[in-house]
């Protein structure tokens, strides 16, 4: 079906188009429009002329234009899981949380909508300061130009826009080439929940025509952007003085402590280290076991991960399917053939059929390895021995990146050894590091980024504080 880019309330067609293919079949699923400069001046435009009309809008309105979107998504639930399945190759089950989640993340929009405020200030704390009252406000900022990326073509949308519409900014939304669908579906049903004209608007096409634009505009005020270390310092090369929100994923790592029932705690390290083929920022990449528990833990972990079903990702049976690209698949598995080469073993998958990698558990790994230090983004795993604390701590923070990391632990000086001690945005104690719900602060250090998302720490990020200082004695 051919598709049209959502400018100022209306669909409106393209002067080019580019055929969308399924990753796992490759059979072609619609036509999609391909923005022009013109195109995005467009959209641009339009979503300055609405800034006002959001801005002034009232927050119980904002909370309720939200509230309605959530109320149609759920009555549609199946249909947007089937689309995430569809264009990313996602099983429809993790398909199916994805949807889940993404009506959270706009339930706390809705809801954050309500709670943007300021705080009054003691001005006298300081001499001079005497017979003045003082508070601040929160302001939206204006346009924001929102990239979003392949791997939760639903929830990182919402991630962006629930803010952005929460805070009164408007928005022109780039969703991933690969995943457009799931973000007109979203625009289809945010224009029937009553959002202004103008207000979001979703362009699709090249990052060079379509990113380069948004990114250089002077009237998009702030990039919100999730994608890849080297396109996020390109934004803030190209950006000017705009704000910048950047999520850049990272190679995340889980520490296995001595004393740990390790059965109990096998199929949540399964599922983090290959759920969405393991094309998640904070997916379980590195794993570092004590000695005394590390075969016993290999050994289940191996099992379990033999377990997995792979194929269509409509099936409700599939753990995991096709990997995004053809491009992606060769790249993973030369990963894996140039650390076979260096010495490390393969204890089970490593070969690709058709765009499916098996889930592949690497052992025996080196630090300098690429499936060990850079972002993998596919179904592989490695399992390393140590033999103290220190030592895990020490080579998890051996990365250029630092988004999330988790500890199983049994020790409370161990528990907070790492709490203090792990370069990353966030901590996981007896959890994996691919835990997320949508209301907690999350972005990472070093690469993997700047800013943190999360609703009300996203609306922190979209708004600017204004004080307002009163002299009563005039
Ligand atoms: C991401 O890949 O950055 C998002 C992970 C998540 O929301 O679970």
């Amino acid at each position: 079906m051919k598709r049209k880019l959502f400018i100022n309330g209306s669909w409106v067609g393209a002067e080019h188009y580019a055929p969308l293919s399924s990753p796992y079949n490759k059979k072609v699923i619609a036509e999609i429009p391909i923005a022009s400069e013109a195109d995005v001046e467009k959209a641009i435009e339009a979503a300055h002329n609405a800034f006002l009309k959001m801005a002034k809008m009232p927050k119980h309105e904002r909370g309720h234009i939200l509230e309605k979107l959530v109320m149609l998504l759920d009555k549609r639930k199946e249909e947007a899981a089937e689309i995430i399945a569809k264009e990313a190759a996602k099983p429809i089950k993790t398909a199916l949380e994805e949807v889940q989640r993404t009506i959270q993340t706009y339930k706390f929009s809705a809801e954050e909508a309500k709670r943007i405020h300021g705080e009054a200030l003691s001005l006298d704390a300081a001499p001079g300061g005497e017979n003045r009252t003082a508070y601040t406000v929160r302001e939206p900022i204006g346009v924001i130009g929102a990239i979003t990326p392949f791997n939760f073509p639903m929830n990182l949308v919402a991630h962006k826009v629930g803010p952005a519409i929460a805070s009164g900014n408007t928005i022109v939304l780039k969703p991933a080439s690969q995943t457009p669908l799931s973000a007109f579906f979203i625009a289809e049903l945010l224009q029937e929940a009553g959002l202004p004209d103008g207000a979001l608007n979703v362009v699709t096409g090249s990052g060079s025509i379509v990113g380069k634009k948004i990114v250089e505009d002077e009237r998009v005020k702030m990039i919100t952007f999730t994608g890849s270390p080297e396109v996020g310092k390109e934004i803030r090369n190209k950006g000017g003085l705009k704000r910048v929100t950047l999520e850049l994923g990272s190679n995340s790592a889980l520490i296995v402590d001595e004393g740990i029932d390790v059965k109990s705690i096998i199929p949540r390290c399964v599922k983090g280290a290959f759920s969405n083929q393991g094309q998640v920022c904070i997916s379980l990449q590195r794993i570092y076991v004590h000695e005394h528990v590390y075969d016993e833990f290999v050994n289940a972990f191996v099992k379990e991960t033999e377990n997995l079903t792979t194929g269509d990702p409509l099936d409700f049976q599939t753990d995991v399917s096709a990997l995004i690209s053809e491009h992606d698949v060769i790249r993973v598995i030369s990963w894996i053939e140039e650390a076979k080469k260096t010495g490390a073993i393969v204890a089970t998958g490593g070969n690709a059929k058709g765009n499916i990698v098996e889930p592949t558990v690497l052992l025996n790994t080196k630090p300098d390895m690429k499936v060990s230090c850079q972002e993998i983004f596919g179904p592989v795993v490695l399992i390393e021995k140590v033999s103290s604390i220190e030592q895990a701590v020490e080579y998890v923070n051996d990365s250029r990146y630092g988004l999330q990391a988790g500890i199983y632990t049994k020790n409370i000086h161990h528990a907070l050894y790492a709490a203090e001690e792990l370069k990353v945005g966030g901590v996981m104690i007896n959890d994996i590091p691919t835990f997320r719900v949508d209301h907690m602060p999350y972005g990472g250090v070093k690469e993997s980024g700047m800013g943190r998302e999360g609703i009300k720490y996203a609306i922190e990020e979209m708004t600017e504080l204004k004080l307002v200082v009163i002299n009563r004695q005039v």
